[in-house]
């Protein structure tokens, strides 16, 4: 059997068959002639038949074969071929492309990043929990007493009978309690909800981070030395923050941290409320009713909390006046984001 004309008429007919190409039949093409069961592997079955001297050559001559179809093919797919005999363009692929647009990380994830950063540094892992909350791990866990005024539907969505949209991400504490051994060193971020009338300064959806460390003998010290070193990190050394006492029925004692916003324009008095400063978060020791509530004891742990808002921050961070801003999706605004 004469191999070398076997090749010669599947040549001669790849190229009848390539000439006479329809859009979209190049698949057809390269499973008849390229394919497992197509005519060069046919010709390649035939190579055991030959003399055992004569196989190499022939192998080598039925790999240029296939080499040779696959790259017609190629070229076909590319639509890189030749000019046709109708005049048509080839293409210049040399020509620069098309412009790809570049979105932007949403300011919210892009501060959610760097916060996670810093304290993934100092050794908290992130810990998620429910948007939709039972009374108990939003309030009743939390050491809020029955008639507290957040629990009254004008503060808080009710979902349910029992259930709430979470209004702070303090409900996750009690999630990480009830499923970490101590010692806990986590951040948990999220979406809450408030009952609120939108303005500049609030909405009724906004993010925060909750931070939770218990351990032996945690000290209001140590809750001081991390969020001194966090404000540092991510707003700069020379930025002026203090610490104020405050009250949360979960934490005991409590405080908040402001940072110094500015008192020169008529924006600055309607954000900072006249003070020049901003809250960005609360925090304090983990009252024990807490960790009972967690099932954690007590007597043998102790046990520090923070709980920040993203958009304040952001707003703080770049200056943002409006914290409509970040629920609007206006791309004027989002596009300053682009790095
Ligand atoms: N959950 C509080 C809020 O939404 C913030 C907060 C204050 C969280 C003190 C804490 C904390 O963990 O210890 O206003």
């Amino acid at each position: 059997m004469d191999l070398t004309a076997g090749i010669a008429s599947v040549r001669e007919e790849f190229a009848r068959r390539l000439q006479s190409l329809q859009e979209g039949d190049a698949e057809r093409l390269r499973i008849d002639f390229l394919g497992r069961k197509g005519l060069v592997a046919a010709l390649f079955a035939q190579l055991g038949q030959l003399p055992k001297d004569d196989r190499p050559q022939a192998g080598s001559l039925l790999n240029a074969l296939k080499q040779e179809l696959e790259e017609q093919l190629g070229a076909t797919r590319t639509g890189a071929a030749a000019p046709d005999s109708a005049g048509g363009a080839a293409v210049d692929v040399t020509l620069p492309g098309d412009p790809v647009p570049v979105g932007a990380i949403h300011p919210v994830n892009l501060v959610l990043g760097q916060i996670k950063d810093i304290f993934n540094r100092l050794g908290f892992s992130v810990y998620y929990g429910p948007e939709v909350e039972t009374d108990f791990y939003n309030f009743g866990a939390l050491n809020f007493q029955d008639d507290h005024p957040a629990r009254d539907m004008q503060d808080t969505f009710y979902t349910g009978d029992n259930l709430t949209l979470r209004t702070h991400t303090s409900n996750v504490q009690i999630h990480a309690m009830e499923n970490l051994k101590p010692p806990i060193r986590i951040i948990a971020p999220g979406r809450v909800f408030r009952n609120e009338s939108i303005s500049a300064r609030s909405h009724c959806q906004f993010h925060q981070v909750e931070g939770l460390v218990i351990d032996r003998n945690v000290s209001m010290a140590e809750l001081k030395g991390t969020l001194a070193h966090f404000v540092r990190e991510f707003f700069g050394a020379d930025v002026k923050s203090r610490f104020r006492a405050s009250y949360f029925p979960f934490t005991e004692p409590s405080a908040e941290l402001d940072i110094y916003w500015g008192l020169e324009s008529e924006a600055d008095y309607r954000i900072t409320k006249g003070t020049g400063w901003l809250e960005i978060l609360g925090c304090g020791m983990v009252h024990p009713n807490v960790l009972k509530a967690g099932g954690i004891d007590p007597h043998k742990w102790t046990g520090y909390a923070f709980g920040m808002g993203i958009e304040r921050t952001s707003m703080l961070k770049w200056g943002v006046e409006d914290i409509r801003h970040f629920f609007d999706g206006d791309l004027r605004f989002l596009r300053q984001f682009r790095s």
